[in-house]
């Protein structure tokens, strides 16, 4: 079975309102999408449909062709769907690089061992050094989680995103709230991860320029529904973008 990731109809309605309405949209391996609209569209509540923080009113979410709908947020995650926040296995006393060690370890499935304690284990020492390094978390390594800058913390989540190596990565703003010279580390890191093809990348951003230089496709959610799903270029000149994004009335175009 390929890997693909698929929502069918999926719909979240709090009270009255329909905050995700009847989504369906296939992401395949090799592919980074971006999801674009306007505040309060729905992207971070589709997200949150994917990834199980929130369970829907109507439809499904299949990963690899098994409906995992009604399956937990740490159940999803440990099927393969990595998603930044949800790591909760973030110990705030600990330093940067033990946090990812941990997190290394346990994406390796070696627990702890009274004869050959993590700590002794090369492999797993040199995947967390790499990721850290990879990330510019480096120089960082020594530091308690949660004396990190608010740039360096959503650094530290990427990290320990990557360490649990997921199958499909979603990322929500990644670069909101970091300073000029934080944000191109990030989107570098987006940009290699997407040379590895056998991963789904989903990502929520509004800034255009960043959507048009890594994005192998853009869906637009718009009051919840799906309105526009295609080539960057395509959806970049649609007037439901031209007019969400430009203010510009369809029919018209940019001066
Ligand atoms: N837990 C919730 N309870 C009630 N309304 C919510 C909840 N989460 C999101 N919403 C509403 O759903 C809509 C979509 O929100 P959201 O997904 O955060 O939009 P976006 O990420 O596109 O800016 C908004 O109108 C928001 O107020
Ligand atoms: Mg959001």
């Amino acid at each position: 079975m390929t890997l693909t990731l698929e929502t069918r109809d999926l719909t979240i309605r709090f009270g009255g309102h329909v905050a995700v309405n009847k989504v369906s949209c296939t992401f395949r391996p090799g592919e980074l999408t971006a999801i674009v609209g306007p505040n309060g569209a729905g992207k971070t509540t589709y997200f949150n449909l994917i990834s199980g923080q929130l369970r829907p009113s109507a439809g499904d979410v299949l990963l690899a062709g098994e409906n995992i709908t009604g399956l937990t947020a740490p159940l999803r995650t440990r099927k393969g769907l990595g998603r930044a926040f949800q790591l909760t296995n973030l110990f705030p006393n600990l330093s940067v690089e033990e946090n990812v060690r941990l997190a290394v370890q346990a994406a390796s499935g070696v627990h702890y061992e009274m004869l050959r304690p993590w700590m002794k284990r090369r492999d797993l020492i040199e995947r967390a050094d790499a990721i850290l390094d990879s990330i510019a978390l480096g120089n960082r390594r020594a530091v308690a989680a949660a004396a990190l800058s608010h740039g360096d913390q959503r650094k530290l989540e990427v990290a320990l995103m990557m360490a649990l190596e997921p199958k499909v990565f979603m990322f929500d703003e990644p670069t909101a709230g970091m300073s000029v010279d934080e944000v191109p580390v990030v989107l570098d890191l987006i940009g290699r991860l997407k040379q590895d093809q056998s991963k789904i990348i989903l990502l929520v951003e509004h800034k255009m320029d960043v959507v048009r230089s890594l994005a192998d496709r853009i869906i637009v959610l718009h009051n919840g529904q799906l309105v526009a799903d295609g080539k960057p270029a395509e959806v970049i000149a649609s007037p439901i973008v031209q007019e969400a994004y430009l203010g510009i009335a369809p029919g018209k175009t940019a001066a």
